[in-house]
């Protein structure tokens, strides 16, 4: 999995052209899912950009009330794709842990419709249950996570078995980044709030998957790999964790 891609949750201005400049500058993970609307938009940039589709890892998303099986297969359809890298549960039901939804899947991944299985906004109790289930362990959950909000007992018990983090709203949808402390880390390091704030996921091992339809910030998202924050810097950022969620609530803790 690449380690780190492009969210698309309204990326709707010019989706195509935005997905194929992402592609040309190195992007090769992109977050969609069937509610979002950009899934033509993103097979149709993949087309124009002539990128080998095996460097590509393209994730979509199942919903509540769907057939999990059928889901992907019309998601497949939407993106052009004759299978998808990862099929996440969006969100748990209201009640239980979508065990149903997760069986789809699993056929799903043994027909090759998806090469990877996964959950989103999962909390560990859940995802337990699923595991009990099938004996299949996501191979992600996908779960808002930024320094001013995260869950450490998460971090430790996705390493255990093995899940990877992929961080959405990261960036906060913008309302955290004139954070004093955050800019101050920034300014340090001459780089912008976005850019500390993807780095700070990097080095943490989870993958950060950032949404930007504007040219100058999909680059300036990329332009992370040329510099490190240092241990100081990250217990700093450690240290601003207040469980904060730009959506309202932080659904897995
Ligand atoms: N699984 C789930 O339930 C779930 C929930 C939420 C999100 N997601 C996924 O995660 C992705 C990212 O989360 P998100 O879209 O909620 O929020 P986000 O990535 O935290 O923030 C996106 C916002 O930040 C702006 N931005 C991007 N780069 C910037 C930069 N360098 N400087 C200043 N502003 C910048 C974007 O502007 P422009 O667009 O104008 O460039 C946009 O307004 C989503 O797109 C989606 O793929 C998944």
């Amino acid at each position: 999995m690449p380690v780190m891609g492009l969210g698309t949750w309204e990326l709707t201005q010019d989706t195509a052209g935005a997905v194929a400049l992402a592609l040309a500058l190195g992007y090769r993970l992109i977050d969609t899912s069937s509610d979002y609307g950009t899934q033509p938009g993103i097979g149709e940039g993949r087309k124009e950009s002539n990128i080998d589709r095996k460097s590509l890892y393209i994730v979509t998303k199942v919903e509540e009330m769907d057939d999990a099986y059928e889901r992907t297969k019309s998601n497949m359809q939407e993106l052009g794709l004759d299978y998808v890298d990862l099929m996440l549960l969006h969100r748990p039901p209201p009640t239980g842990a979508g065990e149903e939804l997760w069986e789809g899947l699993i056929s799903a991944k043994k027909e090759g419709l998806t090469r990877d299985i996964g959950v989103s906004n999962y909390p560990m109790a859940l995802i337990e249950t699923l595991i009990e289930l099938s004996g299949e362990v996501p191979a992600v959950n996908q779960i808002e996570w930024s320094p001013f909000g995260y869950s450490r007992e998460m971090m430790q018990y996705c390493k255990e078995k093995n899940i990877v983090i992929q961080a959405y709203s990261l960036l906060t949808r913008r309302k955290r980044l004139h954070d004093r402390m955050l800019m101050q880390v920034a300014e340090q390091y001459h780089k912008s709030p976005a850019q500390i704030l993807i780095r700070w996921n990097l080095q943490l091992g989870t993958v950060p998957i950032p949404k930007a339809n504007q040219s100058k910030h999909l680059e300036e998202n990329i332009d992370v790999f040329d510099f490190e924050l240092d241990e100081d810097d990250m217990r700093l950022l450690n240290s601003l964790n207040e469980q904060y969620s730009s959506l309202g609530s932080l659904p897995y803790v």
